[in-house]
This record gives structure tokens, C-alpha cells and sequence, in this order.
């Protein structure tokens, strides 16, 4: 009796200190969430109860709990049992303890990121046996077996990064289940902070002799430590459905944060007071797909700035300082497809012929808003326009032939891309 009276207690003690922080909070994960599409699909979005103030809506027919940045510590036994997808993210749990999660059977993927878990007990995700999707990164787990994770026979996704991992031979296990060719999508970005002299390596990588061989010798003197700082997760919001998006609209940002997580999809600046694009702003976000640097008065792009988005489909310029697109700054876009660079003062001069042909080149690159704002004779023309102008005031170059709709919308035949080299025409 009395250990249930201090647990109602202790929901109304959180519900009371959240609702101080969340007030304001709430409504824009609402917002967030119609953005990016879930809220229409929703067929439910209801409160669960008001201690813990949970939500629990239905998207493409699957029942999500979304309980982030609650203060919890523990996994509440009232949850539905037909959930699929978990949201814990943000919370204060310490420890997962066996059977914590095993009447949840449905589960497909469970977000225990940014969390205080310094300890899984081995059977812990005992139950799960349709998990496909486990992210544990950012918490504070020193040490794990392969053992933890048995119950999960078909997890493809595991993320452990940023957890102060020990690479010793208790590490074993773990470090060569990961190292299994199945595996190759478990846990990439996990990288060792202790002992010294693997700190930084990356746990697919390690050898197992190098944890677990004898140590002979003198031990290396340790090396002045190069802390990778963390990512300021207070800083924007973090949401991971439908795919892991970085929200850091309207934050008065000055320049791109550091250390964005690495497996940000979306990431979105809009609205900011970036004004520079420096080089490697965005390198170690392999899997970027969407960025929005739109309304930030942008006025100079490095052309190293966009190296490593290998991935990116998306990018939104629009509404910048932008006149000119420096030669090289798009060579890393290999996989663009969409390129949004309304409302900018592009000045039709020799310096936007980079942009104009790269464009060209890369014609399964959508594209819109490439208009001339400068000079006063040219305003308004469509750069394409103004580029066609230029040689034919130069009757001794040859014209090129431009496709006639070659346009916002591109729907030629896709050719590979970077196939051909960008012509600087003199
Ligand atoms: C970028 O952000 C702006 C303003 O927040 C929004 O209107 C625009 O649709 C976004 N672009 C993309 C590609 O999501
Ligand atoms: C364009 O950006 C400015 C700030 O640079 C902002 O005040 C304005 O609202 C933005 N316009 C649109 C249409 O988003
Ligand atoms: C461009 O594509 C969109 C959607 O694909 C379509 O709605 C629009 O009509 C197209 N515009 C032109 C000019 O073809």
C-alpha cells in the first residue's frame, strides 16, 4: 500500500514539474509532428492520462507512445500492450532491468536515446522478439555482451554511439556480434573512449586482440585527450519519426551547430542568423537527406561547405543573401535532387554561370527561383535567359542548344551524374 502511494506521488510530483516546462513545449511537438506528416495520418491523438501526461496516437496503423523529455525513470505497467513504437527519448532512466519491457511484445522500435542508462541486465529486452529498431545512443553504458541483445532476433537497427564505451575483454561478445557481416548496419558510429590508446576507435574495428591479448611492455603514455564535444541537445528538437530530424528552426543560430548527431536525416536551419557557410559544416552527417538553410541571409557558401552529404536529396536555400553560387560548392551533391533557391538577389553576372551550368549538367536536379534581381537590365529575367543573352552577344561563341523546358521540372531521361565535366566557357 505504501509503496503505491509513493508512486502516485511521485507521477504527481513529475506531472506537476512538467507541466511547468511543457506547456509551451507541447504544442509545437504537436505542430512538429502535422509537419512532418504524422498528424494526418493520425486517426487518434488523445492524451493518455493526465499523470504521466503520455501520448498515444495511431499513424499508419500503428500505435505509438510518445513519452519524451518526461523525466522518467522507469517503464509505466498501464502503457497499452499493443504498442509498436516506444518513444522514451529524453528522459532520466538508469537502468533497464530484465522483463522491463516484456509485455510489450508487439514492439517494433524502441528510442532510449538521451537517456542516464549506465546498465542493461542481460535480460532485459526479454520479450522483444519483433524489435527492429533500437537506438541507445547518447547514455552512459561503459560496458554490454552480446547477451542483451539475444532476445532481439531480427534488430537491424541499433544505434550506440556516444556512450562512454570501455574497450576492454568484457566487451568481447558485443564487439564481435557487431563485426558479423549481418550486422554491417548495427551500431556503426560507437566509438571506444577508454582505454587511452583505442580512444576514438570505432567498435566494428576493433580487433579482439587488441582488448583482450596480454599486455606486455610499458603502457603507452596517454595521449593528450581530443574530446569530440557533444552535441548541445538542448539546443534544437529532436524527433525520431518518421525519420531522425534535427529541428533547430528559429534559434538565432549564428552558424551551424557542431556535432550534430550523425544519423540526422532531416536537419533543418531555417529561420536563423547564419550568415557563412564554412568548410565541413556538415561532413560527419553521412546520412542527411533533407537540409533547410532557407531565411538565414546566407551571403557566402565555401565551396568545401557541403562536403559529405553524399546523401542529400533535399536543399533549401531560399530566402538568402545568395547573388552567386561559388564554383565547386554542388561537385558533392552527388544524389540531389531537389534545389530551392527562391527569393535571393542572384546577380546575372559571369559568376552565376557556374550555378546556371551545373544546373544544366545535373538536369534531373529540380530546381526552382533562379531569377535575376541584378543588374537593373536584367532584373526579373530567368538567369537561363540572361545566360543565353550572353552569348548571343558574343557571336563568336556557338550557342549552346538548351533543351526548351529545361525548367523547374526536369523530366529527362536521367543520365549518370557527374558524367560531365562543367564547361567554364571564357
Ligand atoms: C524550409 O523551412 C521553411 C520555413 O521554415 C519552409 O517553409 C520550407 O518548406 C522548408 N523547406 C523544406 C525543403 O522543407
Ligand atoms: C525571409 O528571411 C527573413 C530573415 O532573413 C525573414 O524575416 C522573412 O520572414 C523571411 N521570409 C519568408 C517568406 O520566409
Ligand atoms: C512541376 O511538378 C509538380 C509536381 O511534380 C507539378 O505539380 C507542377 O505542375 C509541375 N510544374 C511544371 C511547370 O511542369
Amino acid at each position: 500500500m505504501q509503496v503505491v502511494t509513493i508512486i502516485i506521488l511521485l507521477f504527481f510530483s513529475q506531472a506537476a514539474d512538467l507541466r511547468k516546462t511543457r506547456n509551451g513545449n507541447s504544442r509545437k511537438k504537436a505542430n512538429n509532428r502535422k509537419a512532418s506528416g504524422l498528424g494526418k495520418a493520425s486517426s487518434t491523438v488523445k492524451r493518455f492520462t493526465p499523470n504521466p501526461p503520455c501520448d498515444i496516437y495511431t499513424s499508419l496503423f500503428e500505435k505509438y507512445l510518445d513519452c519524451q523529455e518526461r523525466k522518467l525513470t522507469f517503464v509505466l505497467p498501464e502503457w497499452p500492450e499493443d504498442l509498436k513504437h516506444m518513444l522514451l527519448a529524453q528522459n532520466s532512466i538508469r537502468k533497464l532491468k530484465n522483463n522491463m519491457f516484456s509485455k510489450f511484445q508487439k514492439l517494433k522500435s524502441l528510442d532510449l536515446q538521451q537517456n542516464e542508462i549506465s546498465k542493461i541486465e542481460d535480460q532485459a529486452f526479454w520479450g522483444l522478439n519483433k524489435l527492429t529498431t533500437l537506438l541507445l545512443q547518447h547514455n552512459k553504458l561503459k560496458v554490454l555482451s552480446e547477451e542483451v541483445f539475444i532476445y532481439m532476433p531480427f534488430l537491424t537497427y541499433l544505434r550506440l554511439y556516444d556512450n562512454p564505451w570501455q574497450c576492454n575483454c568484457q566487451m568481447e561478445s558485443l564487439i564481435t556480434m557487431l563485426q558479423l557481416p549481418r550486422n554491417r548496419n548495427l551500431a556503426n558510429y560507437a566509438k571506444c573512449v577508454y582505454p587511452a590508446e583505442l580512444k576514438g576507435q570505432k567498435l566494428k574495428l576493433i580487433q579482439v586482440e587488441q582488448i583482450c591479448g596480454e599486455k606486455v611492455g610499458p603502457q603507452p603514455v596517454p595521449k593528450p585527450e581530443i574530446t569530440r564535444p557533444e552535441f548541445d541537445s538542448s539546443l534544437c528538437h529532436m524527433y525520431v519519426f518518421p525519420v531522425q530530424t534535427l529541428d533547430c528552426r528559429r534559434k538565432d543560430l549564428k552558424k551551424v551547430p557542431s556535432n550534430i548527431p550523425p544519423d540526422t536525416v532531416k536537419l533543418d536551419l531555417s529561420n536563423n542568423k547564419i550568415t557563412l557557410l564554412r568548410p565541413k559544416e556538415f561532413e560527419e552527417i553521412d546520412d542527411l537527406k533533407v537540409l533547410n538553410l532557407s531565411s538565414n541571409g546566407i551571403i557566402h557558401i565555401d565551396p568545401a561547405a557541403f562536403v559529405g552529404l553524399i546523401n542529400l536529396e533535399e536543399l533549401d536555400l531560399s530566402n538568402n543573401s545568395l547573388q552567386n553560387v561559388e564554383y565547386g560548392v554542388l561537385e558533392h551533391l552527388y544524389f540531389l535532387k531537389i534545389l530551392r533557391l527562391r527569393e535571393n538577389p542572384w546577380s546575372c553576372d559571369y559568376n552565376i554561370h557556374y550555378l546556371f551550368y551545373w544546373l544544366k549538367h545535373h538536369y534531373n536536379v529540380h530546381y526552382n527561383g533562379l531569377e535575376c534581381r541584378k543588374p537593373e537590365e536584367y532584373k526579373g529575367w530567368l538567369v537561363r535567359k540572361y545566360v543565353r543573352s550572353y552569348f548571343e552577344e558574343c557571336p563568336k561563341d556557338k550557342l549552346p542548344i538548351y533543351p526548351d523546358k529545361f525548367d523547374d521540372n526536369e523530366t529527362e531521361e536521367p543520365t549518370p551524374k557527374h558524367s560531365v565535366i562543367v564547361t567554364v566557357i571564357d
